[in-house]
């Protein structure tokens, strides 16, 4: 090994001997293996100094031992996996992995936006979550997102100042590692600042994802001047580096997170938002935003209890409001479990009834009283459940009583309501998995909302802010639980989920794709669970998502396999190139640990592992 690896492995190795962390790693080590594993772990000592490890290729299925990764991007499951493998745990590695994917999936992550964490600890035998959300200014109020008593138009909210939530990434990544990590946030951004300095190459998505972006991306001078070199997208195979990004990185490792939350660089993103950089001569209506720099300095990530349901035998925990994700995934099964021989059609209307309680009941819970002991209830499900019938149900589904007084289904009313289906949402965000050696588990949602978030590059800082405002209801809409209103959180879909038997992980998943996060998640766990597909098949198989809307949006996969039969249920569909792009893993027994990323959707992702089995 190098002088200079050497001194690299040894700084990783003082740091896991800190304090608690090293209690932690070592007792964590033996009780997992012993109690859990059994002898035939084939764990690598827990500080030994990593032996060469053959270059990782681009794959969406990995299988082995020591710890695995999947995420949408071979730069960012490399890192996450090289800090596995110099003794990082779970935690460690999926903040490095989600700073990573700032660089390399900068349209959608980075640290000016946000996101939600659902970690499972082995030592503890405790599933946490941490609230990473980004939140609305002290000056926002019921009607910041609207004009002349109406909505402000959508496209126009999604490139504007106005749209930007308080950045939660920064105070989420500082959090779980002060928690639960090993390292220190700037060791952790360190590997995230060398792919920015040396560059990665572009593929066919950054390519097209940038160029359905141009049009908003040259009316902002640094936006341009970053995403758009010589004022046009960069060329497939062409290496893209980020500089400022790097510096950005490197400063806040140094600085520490109050050089964002009250300092200079918060004072640089205030300066943005309130005068967003628009290039000479561009007419679009950039809206100014409301953030200030108190704002900033008053913003804290949370640690919430996980949202949790039984279903078949499993614990599934995900991630409670202000994020449905949790509660709408866990509705649905409760509803499916309910039901005898469920199918693709109990799916739809599982998922159909679990939106229209989603619409009515779900938003920052420190502004709306959120029924979800009720709606994850068995008696709750068990009602809902009887309005499935043999026919697709008539469209919208109403939102049921969460009351704990339910009906037999004789007595249920009719479904049918006023309620408007969901909000207009694309295909952004992205997740990532990670299990490390010692049975620690993570799946992490992380996003600037949009694909390119609100298109505003902070100038010379390299990252673009968030437009998570968007995920408010705009108004007006008297007794929507997602109005803004001033420090609220906006209901998010992020679905970050971990599922367990009898006490144990088994299965992580997650997804990008706004309100379709939640109908991915649970159609991966029914093709598992329900169907028995094996994981790689239940992310590859061809989605459908009803979200309580009229037609049912259907990849042209599924419609060729299913259309007709559940056509003739009722169901009405419209197709959609893609859904969702999901990474999961699940472990197989004796320590063997299978990571699993889409084979073809965005791309294609990445699936690594410490030790690949032979
Ligand atoms: N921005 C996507 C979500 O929070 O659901």
């Amino acid at each position: 090994m190098s002088h200079a690896g050497m001194i690299e492995c040894r700084e990783v190795a003082m740091t896991m001997t800190t304090g608690n962390s090293m209690r932690r790693a070592r007792l964590t080590l033996a009780a997992f293996a012993t109690a859990v594993l059994g002898a035939s772990l084939l764990v690598p000592p827990a500080y030994a100094r990593p032996g060469p490890a053959p270059e990782p290729v681009k794959a969406p299925v990995a299988e082995g031992y020591g710890g695995a990764v999947a995420t949408v991007d071979l730069d960012a499951s490399k890192v996450a996996v090289e800090v596995l493998r110099r003794g990082g745990n779970a935690i460690d590695a999926a903040v490095a992995a989600a700073a990573t994917l700032g660089v390399t999936e900068p349209y959608s992550a980075g640290l000016a936006g946000g996101g939600f964490l659902v970690y499972y600890d082995a030592e503890r035998r405790k599933v946490f979550t941490i609230d990473g959300r980004e939140k609305a200014p002290a000056a926002m109020t019921e009607t910041s997102l609207q004009e002349n008593g109406a909505a402000i138009p959508f496209d126009e909210a999604v490139t504007s100042g106005l749209s930007a939530g308080v950045p939660g990434s920064v105070a989420q990544w500082e959090l779980a590692l002060r928690r639960f990590g090993t390292l220190s946030l700037k060791q952790a951004l360190r590997p995230a600042a060398e792919v920015a300095e040396r560059g990665f190459t572009v593929d066919q998505t950054f390519h097209d994802q940038t160029a359905a972006n141009a049009a908003r991306f040259k009316d902002i001078s640094s936006t341009a001047a970053l995403f758009l070199p010589g004022g046009a997208p960069p060329p497939v195979g062409s290496t893209f580096r980020n500089p400022d990004l790097a510096r950005t990185y490197r400063e806040l490792g140094r600085r520490g997170p109050s050089w964002l939350y009250g300092g200079r660089l918060g004072e640089e993103v205030v300066a943005t938002v309130k005068r967003p950089p628009v290039a000479p001569g561009a007419t679009r209506n950039v809206r100014p935003g409301l953030m200030s720099l108190d704002d900033l300095r008053a913003y804290r990530a949370v640690e919430r209890p996980p949202a949790k349901v039984g279903y078949r035998g499993l614990d599934v925990y995900g991630m409670a409001p202000p994020s449905s994700g949790g509660s709408t995934v866990g509705e649905a099964l409760n509803i499916i479990d309910a039901l005898p021989d469920p199918g693709l059609h109990e799916y739809l209307e599982a998922s159909r009834l679990a939106f229209a309680d989603r619409g009515k009941y779900v938003g920052d819970p420190r502004y709306v009283d959120v029924p979800l002991r009720e709606l994850l209830s068995d008696g709750f499900a068990k009602e809902r459940a009887c309005l499935v019938g043999e026919r697709a149900m008539p469209h919208p589904a109403a939102p049921g009583s969460p009351d704990g007084d339910y009906a037999p289904c004789a007595a249920t009313p009719p479904p049918s309501s006023p309620e408007a289906g969901p909000a207009k949402e694309g295909p952004e965000t992205t997740h990532l998995v990670v299990a490390d050696r010692w049975g620690n588990v993570v799946a992490y949602n992380i996003t600037i909302e949009s694909t390119g978030g609100n298109g505003i590059v902070v100038p010379g800082r390299g990252f673009l802010l968030n437009n998570e405002l968007t995920d408010f209801t705009f108004g007006p809409a008297p007794g929507d639980p997602n109005l803004p209103a001033p420090g609220k959180r906006p209901r998010s879909s992020m679905a970050p989920t971990l599922v367990f038997d009898d006490g144990r992980p088994v299965l992580a998943v997650g997804s990008p794709g706004g309100s379709t996060i939640i109908t991915t998640v649970l159609q991966i766990l029914v093709n598992r669970y329900e169907f028995g597909m094996p994981l790689p098949e239940a992310l590859a198989a061809p989605r459908a998502t009803q979200r309580n809307t009229a037609q049912t949006q259907a990849e042209q996969g599924f419609l060729n396999r299913y259309g007709a039969e559940l056509t003739a249920l009722g169901h009405q569909f419209a197709p959609i190139a893609e859904i969702g792009a999901a990474t999961a893993l699940e472990f197989l027994g004796g320590g063997k640990v299978q990571a699993v990323a889409e084979p073809v959707r965005r791309g294609g992702g990445s699936a690594l592992v410490v030790a690949p089995a032979k």
